[in-house]
């Protein structure tokens, strides 16, 4: 029998991804669509490109409801709002795969120094499972909370813990690209068509609040390199392409090319090559494409994905994939469409 599932954040952009991979998903029924502001609205009026077999009535939150429909429900809200959501479901033994950032650090001072409030489930924070599958491993059978990580935090991981127990004291530095659909779905002047798609600009310098989670990920597996991470916003719509530079010197033991190619020799949906990388390569796909050159004694990696997909929606169902026994795959496009 097909696994009942409800979205909750339908109408944005990680939520209308999961109408769209979850509706064609063979072991899975979408039970459930909720939003915010547009509960009481069509799915197909504010996102018409959704229109097809799962469109439905946007349905308001209601945890009692949700728990009588759904066996598992993904949460694809605004920061703070999953906590509320996620304790209101966990309350009554409803299974929860949260995209947002609610239940990703584990330490409460954290989410004050990087999201500057208190977690608002403070009580769930052991339980969340953190998962990325290539670096964590599956989640427990039928985890009850996986914290699925942030698009920037997915390729800098990918990127970073295959290497770092070979990085010197200098530590790293890693340039990030990424396209205006990683704002969310609401407009602003971040994803402002006119002034986004005729510019280029550093934001965040230093100060990324997906540092928390990368930092916490990759002191779980060792020693944490020091990190200089410099976002930019790309005028593409969706993608991520990272840039991380390694001077001559600075990278102990096996070189970056062989140490990322041991690392995802079994990786379904990673691919390590030699050269640049384009971000093209990667939308609308699940896959990670890291590109190596090393030229002179330096080394220069670049880190593609799709931020929806691997670093969004997608990622989210290979977790539940993993949870439930299945195919890591089912039901996620493993290749990509470009233009
Ligand atoms: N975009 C990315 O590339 C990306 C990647 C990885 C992770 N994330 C994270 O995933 C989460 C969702 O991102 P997004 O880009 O999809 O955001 P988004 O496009 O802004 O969508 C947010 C959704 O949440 C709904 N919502 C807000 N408050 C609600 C409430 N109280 N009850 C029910 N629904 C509510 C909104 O519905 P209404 O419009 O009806 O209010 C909307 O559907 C965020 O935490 C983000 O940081 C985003």
């Amino acid at each position: 029998m097909a696994l009942r599932v409800g979205i909750v954040g339908a109408n944005g952009f990680l939520g209308g991804e999961l109408v769209r991979l979850l509706s064609a998903h063979p072991e899975v029924r979408l039970a459930a669509l909720v939003a915010g502001r547009s509960a009481g609205q069509q799915l197909s009026s504010l996102r018409p490109g959704l229109r097809g077999p799962a469109d439905a009535v946007l349905e308001a939150f209601d945890a009692d409801a949700l728990a009588a429909a759904c066996e598992v429900v993904f949460l694809a809200l605004p920061h703070g709002e999953s906590g509320v959501a996620g304790a209101a479901l966990r309350q009554r033994g409803v299974r929860v795969v949260d995209l947002g950032s609610d239940f990703r650090l584990r330490d409460p001072a954290d989410h004050v120094r990087f999201y500057g409030r208190e977690p608002t489930a403070p009580e769930l924070l052991d339980e969340a499972v953190y998962c990325l599958p290539e670096l964590t491993g599956p989640p427990p059978p039928l985890a009850g909370l996986i914290a699925s990580p942030g698009c920037f935090a997915t390729a800098l991981l990918l990127t970073l813990a295959p290497l770092q127990d070979g990085l010197g004291p200098e530590g790293v530095t890693v340039f990030g690209a990424t396209g205006s659909s990683g704002s969310g779905v609401a407009p602003s002047a971040g994803v402002h068509h006119s002034l986004r798609m005729t510019s280029f600009t550093g934001y965040k310098t230093l100060a990324h609040q997906h540092l928390g989670e990368v930092g916490q990920a990759l002191a779980a597996r060792g020693p944490a390199p020091r990190l200089r991470f410099v976002p930019h916003s790309l005028p593409v719509a969706r993608g991520i392409l990272l840039t991380t530079v390694i001077p001559e010197g600075q990278l102990g033991g096996a070189s970056a090319l062989e140490r990322l190619t041991a690392a995802y020799a079994d990786a379904a949906l990673v691919d390590v090559v030699q050269g640049e990388v384009p971000l093209g390569a990667v939308q609308h796909s699940v896959r990670t494409l890291i590109g190596v050159v090393e030229r002179g004694g330096d080394t220069v990696i670049y880190t593609a994905i799709d931020n929806l997909l691997k670093g969004g929606s997608g990622q989210a169902v290979q977790s539940l994939n993993l949870a439930q026994g299945w195919s890591e795959t089912l039901g996620l496009p493993v290749v990509g469409s470009w233009p």
